[in-house]
Order: structure tokens, then sequence, then C-alpha cells
């Protein structure tokens, strides 16, 4: 009960002071990127990592960033990779991340979206301008718009920097891309995808991120995540191990939701405590 007061009531203040600070960003070199891992493993990491380096053309974010965001952001890239194959029916795709936290993770989700819209609506054909022609769109341009949205942007880290601050360094040379700051149930816009890592499906993780229990809603959030999906849309949940994977689980079939079950995602380039589980849940058209 205590912890729960204490929340609402720091909760309400950094929601309402919206503390901002420019944040610039730290750079590592890269030399010893699989330092924990030995053998074959390690040898895969640094070819797979070679391999998305070109084909996403992560370069500049290689060179921009600690060891660690790289890593994580290539193991979102294989995720997105190993359950989703985006095949827009539009020229223009919208792309949701709920509970982005400080975003860490945008690069990640933009690139591999970006290359596989180019790949299917032919990017290169749709800017490859004959004499006299006009420009192209910006949305012909930039087929993709990227959001993320997160109810507790300015809670604030040791370096007196805010979740916000994070989020801003880490989509800065992202076009198209929008860290909003409010509750996801009063964001009311519709979405081709929706990424979801880690959705509070129990009380106890919700309160120890620091959130008070009135915002513990899973029920509500996973149905208006379902009426944020245009028809045809899909939606990837992340859930970390098996007893948060059957809670999930419990929850669609509640609300008759049309589901796939992935099973444990295993990335090549970290290895982490809990377990990565996997769902797909598809708006029919
Ligand atoms: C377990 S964390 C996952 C963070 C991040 N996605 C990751 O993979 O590290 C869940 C996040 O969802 C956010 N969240 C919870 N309820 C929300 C809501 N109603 N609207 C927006 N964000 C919410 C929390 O503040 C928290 O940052």
């Amino acid at each position: 009960m205590f912890k729960n007061l204490y929340n609402e009531i720091d909760f309400f203040f950094r929601k309402n002071i919206r503390l901002k600070r420019k944040y610039t960003g730290k750079n590592e070199l890269k030399e010893n990127l699989f330092e924990h891992f030995s053998g074959e493993k390690k040898q895969l990491a640094k070819e797979k990592e070679i391999f998305y380096l070109k084909k996403y053309q992560l370069q500049e974010f290689k060179t921009n960033s600690t060891c660690r965001n790289y890593l994580e952001n290539l193991a979102v890239i294989e995720l997105l990779e190993n359950f989703l194959a985006p095949t827009p029916e539009k020229n223009v795709v919208k792309i949701l991340d709920i509970g982005s936290k400080n975003w860490f993770y945008a690069s990640g989700e933009w690139s591999f979206f970006k290359y596989k819209l180019e790949e299917f609506l032919g990017y290169s054909r749709v800017t490859a301008l004959r004499v006299g022609e006009a420009a192209p769109s910006a949305s012909a341009r930039n087929p993709l718009f990227l959001d993320g949205i997160e109810i507790d942007a300015f809670r604030v880290y040791s370096d007196f920097h805010t979740r916000y601050d994070y989020a801003q360094y880490y989509i800065k040379n992202l076009a198209n891309t929008r860290y909003i700051t409010k509750d996801f149930l009063q964001h009311n816009e519709k979405y081709d995808y929706i990424i979801w890592f880690f959705p509070f499906v129990t009380e106890f993780p919700l309160q120890e991120w620091g959130l008070p229990l009135s915002k513990f809603k899973p029920s509500e959030m996973l149905k208006h995540a379902y009426d944020s999906l245009n028809s045809g849309g899909k939606m990837l949940i992340v859930n970390q191990d098996e007893k948060e994977y059957a809670i999930q689980e419990n929850l669609l079939k509640n609300l008759n939701l049309h589901y796939e079950k992935k099973g444990d995602f295993k990335n090549s380039f970290l290895e982490y405590e809990h377990k990565r589980c996997v769902t797909i849940v598809f708006k029919d058209s």
C-alpha cells in the first residue's frame, strides 16, 4: 500500500514537472563486440553483425552508439526479421511502439521497417526521377511513420536526464519518428503494425517500474491496442518468461483475438536472463 501511494505521488510530480535537458549520447569503439561469447557462437554473431550492418545501413548508428545499445538494436532487428514480414498494401505505413521507455531500440525498429518497406514498395523506383518529372511527395520518399508512446517519459536517471531526453537522442536521425509522452489509453490513432515489448500483465513489475496501480489495466490496454490496428494489421508482443506468456494468452483468449504463439526467441547477439516469448496478433481484413 505504501509503495502504491509513493508511486502515485512520485508519478504525479514527474508527469507534471516534465524535466527536459539535452542528452548528447556516448560512443564506444566496437572492436570487441562479442567478448561475451566464444567458439562457434562468437563467429556466428560476428558474421551476422556484418550482414545486418550492410543490409540495414547501420554504419552511422554503429559509430555513434555504445556497444550495448548497438547490440540491443541488432537483437531487435533479428526479432522483427524472424516474426514480421511486412507486406503493405498502401504507400504509407504507420508503426507504433507501446511503452517505449527511453526508446533505446528505436533505430532497430526504424531500420528494419525502412528496409522492408523499400524492398516491398520498390522505393528506388518511386524516387528515381526522370527529367522534367515532379519531385515525389514526402510520403513517397518516406513511406514509414514510426511512433513510440510512453506514459512515464519524465522519469529521471542518475545522470539527471529523463527518458524523454534519451529518447530524443535515440530518434534524432530517424525521419518521421515521434516519441509521444502520454497514456496509450488516451491515444487514438490507427497503425498497420504495433510492437509491444513487455506489457505489464501482473501488478508487481508495474509497481517496481514506479507506476501506480491505477495504471494497471492489461485487458483494456490490449483491447485498445487491437482497436488501434488497421484492418489487415499485425501486432507483435514479447513477454518475459512462461508465466507472463500464459497470462498474456488468457488476455488474448478473453478478448477472442486471432493470434499465434511463436515461442521463446533467442537472438544471436546477446544473452538475456529471462526468456523472450513472442506472440503475433492479427487483425483480419
Ligand atoms: C516493462 S516496460 C518495457 C519498456 C521497453 N518497451 C523495453 O522493452 O525495455 C513497460 C513500459 O510501458 C510503459 N507503459 C505502461 N503503461 C503504459 C500506458 N498506459 N501508456 C504508455 N506506456 C505505458 C511503462 O512506463 C514502461 O516504460
